[in-house]
């Protein structure tokens, strides 16, 4: 049987962030954190609260795909009201904090592959999805969903085997899924109170890109772009050097390396 060892209390206890984690509400079985994480923030949560679920039998990925989310994997929402023009810095950020917390709970190095998967040997350790509620143009809120594969044996899972990896596998040995969390969340609030300073975020989470110099194949909606990932925007879109000579822009898709 699998331990439980993450509590709010846990979660909670001596958490050294300003505002992040400050309300943690835990879930043991969930249909999915964003769900509860839209319902708490319609309520009126405060900035910075968590949702975390032991397990998720409906987690949602990018581009209306599943993610698989037993117990042993990390799953939260995290709801955040920044600035409108800030928003582009929130995968930025989501995606710096999971490579820091994975270094320093577990001692692995991940990478970024643009915009937001962090990947260790090119599988997929962590998904992140964002979802903006924008009324005439007006932020209500943002909720950041990051899934972390912490003790999730993959090979159990045929369709993500060949593609995921979790950080039990690559350590041979359980990592704990509350270090993992406490230090994703106190990176996350040292990340957003240089929210700022948003060139300070651009340029960690570029250094962090596996993504530049590679040759990509990006799919938007129908069409399949193909090129060199050459660059990326101040505001996170990726430029890409196509065969003939010619950039173009992606602003959101789905990229694959080689
Ligand atoms: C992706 O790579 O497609 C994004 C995956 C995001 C998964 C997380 S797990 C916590 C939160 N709740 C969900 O239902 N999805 C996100």
């Amino acid at each position: 049987m699998t331990e439980i060892n993450i509590t709010p209390e846990k979660i909670i206890k001596d958490l050294p962030t300003r505002f992040i984690g400050q309300k943690v509400i835990y879930f043991p079985r969930l249909d999915s954190t964003m769900e509860a994480a839209k319902r708490e923030a319609l309520w009126g949560a405060p900035a910075g609260t968590i949702i975390v679920a032991g397990e998720q039998t409906a987690g949602k990925g990018r581009l209306q795909r599943t993610w698989i989310s037993p117990m042993g994997g990390l799953a939260l929402s995290v709801i955040l009201r920044p600035n409108l023009e800030k928003l582009p810095y929130m995968i930025m950020l989501a995606s710096v904090s999971v490579v820091n917390a994975i270094w320093s709970a577990a001692g692995v190095k991940a990478q970024i592959k643009w915009p937001n998967d962090v990947l260790i040997k090119e599988r997929k350790v962590s998904g992140i999805l964002i979802e903006n509620d924008i009324r005439k143009n007006v932020l209500k809120h943002c909720i950041i969903g990051i899934g972390i594969n912490v003790n999730v044996k993959v090979k159990d899972y045929p369709d993500i085997a060949s593609i995921a990896i979790s950080l039990s596998d690559l350590t041979g040995k359980k990592v704990s899924e509350l270090e993992v969390l406490r230090q994703l969340l106190i990176e996350m609030d040292s990340l957003y109170t240089h929210l700022d300073d948003a060139e300070y975020i651009f340029n960690i989470w570029k250094n962090n890109l596996v993504t530049l110099g590679q040759k990509v194949q990006a799919t938007i909606g129908q069409n399949i772009y193909k090129g060199t990932a050459e660059s990326v925007t101040s505001d996170g879109n990726l430029i890409l050097r196509q065969s003939d000579g010619s950039l173009i822009k992606i602003i959101a898709g789905d990229v694959t390396l080689g």
